[in-house]
């Protein structure tokens, strides 16, 4: 019996050694430990032993053997698991030296990133931000700035109207009304960037919505001679330092004298091209010197105060600088248009 015990003992010790997976440690375990294992198999071949002393030597021996073997197996089970452990990080390891993948990002339109260039040159000229309703009554749309119910000029800007009085603001001028009178009778440098909307046909050259950005400065002496100055230095920070402009009479109702203001075309420096249609120029807004109706609308004596204005188209100063010839691609949402813009 003594020889059998140990015998057992050096082949299972054997055994386990040679188990070097967790599904080689269990069966192992089954063979030799388990309630039909070889060890508990020896248990009950003692009970053939006749002398008492003997049994119980032998028993002991074989309790002594099932510790040792259930020891030996905890130890072997972690030294497996260990290595599996350590076989699973070695694989996850990241190599950190790896060109990562980009997420990709979204990034600012055009029409903001263009709005914000220009907001920051009149900023730094004084002028303050507003905001006004995208939604106007005729009256701060059209009536309030000088134009009549009926006016042949009302025709310049196609309308969409929510109601009989109350009309999709057609230009970013309105908001001089609300500007004036949240700050009459104090002077005021005011600009207003938004979406402006016109009931036109879609064509490369026009859209339904765009976007303006309108200023307005009221004081007690500003005339023509300030509007020039301040769009030519608007108009160096924004295309170069060596440009130039021309003011070009025109006609608005709410300005009087009306003026439309070209830069030299910033492709051909004024010598002629395909952009500005060999003229040499390139229109970019209208402006004026604030009709005194207006100012009166607004809340100022024109006898005391008068001002400037102007209004400048968004989308086409970005077509301009960025030789784009569709309007419509600004609200496309072409990932492969925007993207070009970082
Ligand atoms: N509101 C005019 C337009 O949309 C532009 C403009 C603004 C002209 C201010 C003069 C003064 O065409």
């Amino acid at each position: 019996m003594a020889n059998e015990i140990d015998d057992l003992k050096q082949r299972a010790e054997k055994e386990l050694e040679a188990a070097t997976t967790p599904d080689g440690v269990d069966a192992w375990q089954a063979k030799y430990l388990s309630r039909k294992g070889e060890v508990k198999q020896l248990l009950r071949g003692i009970g053939k032993i006749s002398a008492p002393e003997e049994k119980k030597r032998i028993g002991r021996e074989v309790n002594v053997l099932n510790e040792t073997l259930e020891k030996k197996l905890a130890s072997r089970r972690e030294k497996i698991l260990g290595e599996a452990r350590a076989r699973q990080v070695a694989a996850e390891t990241v190599d950190i030296s790896l060109p990562g993948t980009r997420p990709s990002c979204g990034r600012v339109h055009p029409v903001n990133r263009m709005t914000r260039e220009i907001c920051e040159i009149f900023q730094n000229m004084g002028f303050q931000i507003f905001e006004s309703p995208h939604i106007e009554t005729d009256a701060n749309n059209f009536q309030l700035l000088n134009f009549p119910k009926h006016h042949p000029a009302r025709e310049m800007q196609d309308s969409f109207f929510v109601s009989e009085d109350v009309v999709l603001r057609t230009h970013t001028s309105p908001g001089q009304i609300h500007a004036m009178r949240e700050c009459a009778p104090e002077p005021l440098r005011a600009l207003l960037p938004g979406t402006c909307y016109r009931n036109e046909a879609i064509t490369p050259r026009s859209e339904i919505q765009f976007h303006q950005i309108e200023g307005l400065a009221v004081g007690p002496d500003i005339g023509l001679a300030d509007l020039k100055g301040v769009l030519l230095e608007f108009v160096r920070q924004l295309f170069g330092p060596g440009r130039k402009i021309l003011l070009r009479g025109s006609y608005f109702p709410f300005t009087e004298p009306s003026v439309e203001v070209d830069v030299d075309c910033i492709l051909c420096d004024g010598k002629g091209c395909r952009l500005c249609k060999d003229s040499g120029w390139l229109e970019i807004l209208g402006a004026g010197v604030v009709h005194p109706n207006v100012l009166r609308n607004g809340g100022y004596d024109p006898e005391e105060f008068s001002g400037f204005a102007f209004g400048l188209g968004i989308e086409r100063i970005v077509m301009l600088r960025y030789a784009i010839d569709d309007i419509r691609h600004f609200f496309a949402n072409d990932l492969r248009f925007l993207e070009q813009f970082s």
